[in-house]
């Protein structure tokens, strides 16, 4: 059994880990775009290079003869590396490049939504024109002037624009809009839904869509929720797959609603979706809706949700492929899980401790890390890159006990760097659950 796999970062780690893990022992054949560490150790052949440079991509494949692909990040399933690869006859575990619009157009995905009558879309109007005045009108009088502007294509995580947040006034807001369509040719522009953000994730074959424990991310770089956007500084899930702050129906909706996209991206598109289904949602005061879907795991997502994955992932990505994942094919350990972003003192501002030493602490058998922006010399010292460095996963009988496993090994790790001491702390669930409490009172 021979896998190729497409990827980076710490997210990649945990992906490289889910098949290392695997009883049938599969050869893994890594493309990186970073020299990262984790991955090359799991890894029978291991090359560093542009995992936009499809030529190169498939000229390993040809050699090596895996018996499948999996495609890590959005930016290559954007651009048809699914659909290179196929044509190579390499199944993959990843959406064709139409298919993965569901995350590369946010316009796609919200027309999607309302054409196919899945009732989980907030207000919205995508536009297409510079033209100022109708944006203005939709944002004043139909938004009341509590909206959110999204680039229309992929934009690493920098394309949305929060009102109150981002951007001051409406004017601000048109200003931006008219930019995004300059630069993609439009622009959604939508209600700013106010509610608890929360990662459903789905394997999906296309025909049968198999959920994944659901999991909270922390964006903002700093304690208490402060602080710019970032990639993610860390994430929860519980024991029983659901999170403290969302009823038995909101999970079954958010689960019920990644179905049907499925379903709704195979007519749409004439083919099956076959990957990784990322429902970004929000429970708000009725109900739950879309933020966003992705067409990948999520990063941290993937660092609590793969060491949970008690069933084989090779058979879950053959299943993918064949069209007969069912559900006795996965289960995850009833576990609860923190993870915390170990990062640069700087990040993410600025890269000044670049090229840094850190060390880590010996990882206990409750507990895994994840490299991400890391780099190793060949006496096994460490260097800080200039983004996220490694995630601290702990795994416990209770989110508390998954914190205090994670924390205490954040408090170990020697060098010039941060993380969220906050993330997964009971105070933090417990607002959590206060604020939708209160919303929905
Ligand atoms: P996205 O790239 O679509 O995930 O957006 C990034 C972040 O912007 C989300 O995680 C939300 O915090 C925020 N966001 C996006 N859309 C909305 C919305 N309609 N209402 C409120 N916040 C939003
Ligand atoms: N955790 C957010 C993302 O992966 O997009």
């Amino acid at each position: 059994m021979k896998v190729l796999l497409i990827s980076s970062s710490a997210r990649g780690h945990a992906i490289a880990d889910a098949f290392a893990r695997s009883p049938q022992k599969p050869d893994l054949i890594s493309i990186c775009s970073s020299n990262n560490p984790g991955i090359k150790k799991l890894s029978s052949r291991f090359d560093v290079g542009d995992i936009m440079d499809f030529g190169f991509i498939a000229s390993i494949a040809k050699e090596t003869k895996p018996d499948f692909a999996f495609i890590g990040p959005e930016d290559p399933m954007g651009a048809g590396l699914a659909d290179v690869l196929e044509e190579i006859n390499i199944p993959t575990v990843a959406p064709k490049k139409s298919l993965a619009r569901i995350e590369s157009s946010k316009g796609f995905t919200r027309d999607l939504l309302d054409k196919h009558d899945i009732k989980a879309n907030p207000k919205f109007k995508v536009f297409g024109s510079t033209e100022s005045s109708a944006m203005y009108t939709f944002i004043d009088q139909e938004l009341r002037g509590e909206f959110v502007i999204k680039y229309d294509a992929l934009k690493g995580g920098k394309g949305v624009k929060v009102s109150g947040e981002h951007v001051h006034s409406i004017e601000e807001g048109v200003e931006y809009a008219q930019r995004c369509i300059e630069e993609c040719g439009k622009v959604v522009i939508e209600e700013k839904l106010v509610g608890q953000e929360f990662s459903l994730l789905s394997f999906t074959s296309g025909i049968t869509t198999i959920n994944m424990p659901a999991v909270q991310d922390h964006k903002r770089a700093f304690e208490g929720d402060t602080g710019p956007n970032t990639g993610g500084m860390g994430t929860y899930s519980d024991t029983n797959h659901s999170l403290p702050f969302l009823t038995e129906n909101d999970i079954k909706r958010a689960s019920e609603i990644n179905a049907l996209t499925a379903k709704a991206l195979q007519e749409e598109c004439g083919e099956p979706y076959k990957g990784i289904l990322y429902g970004g949602f929000i429970a708000v005061k009725d109900g739950v809706r879309v933020i966003e879907y992705n067409s990948r795991f999520g990063d941290p997502e993937a660092l609590n949700i793969l060491p949970l994955l008690r069933s084989d992932f090779v058979d879950i990505c053959k299943g993918i492929i064949t069209e007969s994942l069912d559900q006795s094919m996965v289960t995850f350990e009833n576990k609860a899980t923190v993870c915390k972003y170990i990062t640069p003192e700087g990040y993410p501002i600025n890269k000044d401790q670049q090229g840094e030493i850190v060390s880590f602490p010996e990882i206990s058998e409750d507990a895994r890390i994840f490299y991400g922006d890391i780099s190793e010399d060949d006496d096994g010292t460490l260097h800080l890159g200039g983004s996220r460095t490694a995630g601290i996963v702990g795994i416990g009988d209770s989110i508390e006990e998954a914190e205090a496993i994670a924390q205490k090994l954040c408090e170990e790790v020697r060098g010039p760097v941060r993380y969220r001491k906050d993330i997964g702390t009971s105070e933090i669930v417990l607002k959590r659950i206060e604020m939708l409490d209160e919303l929905r009172k």
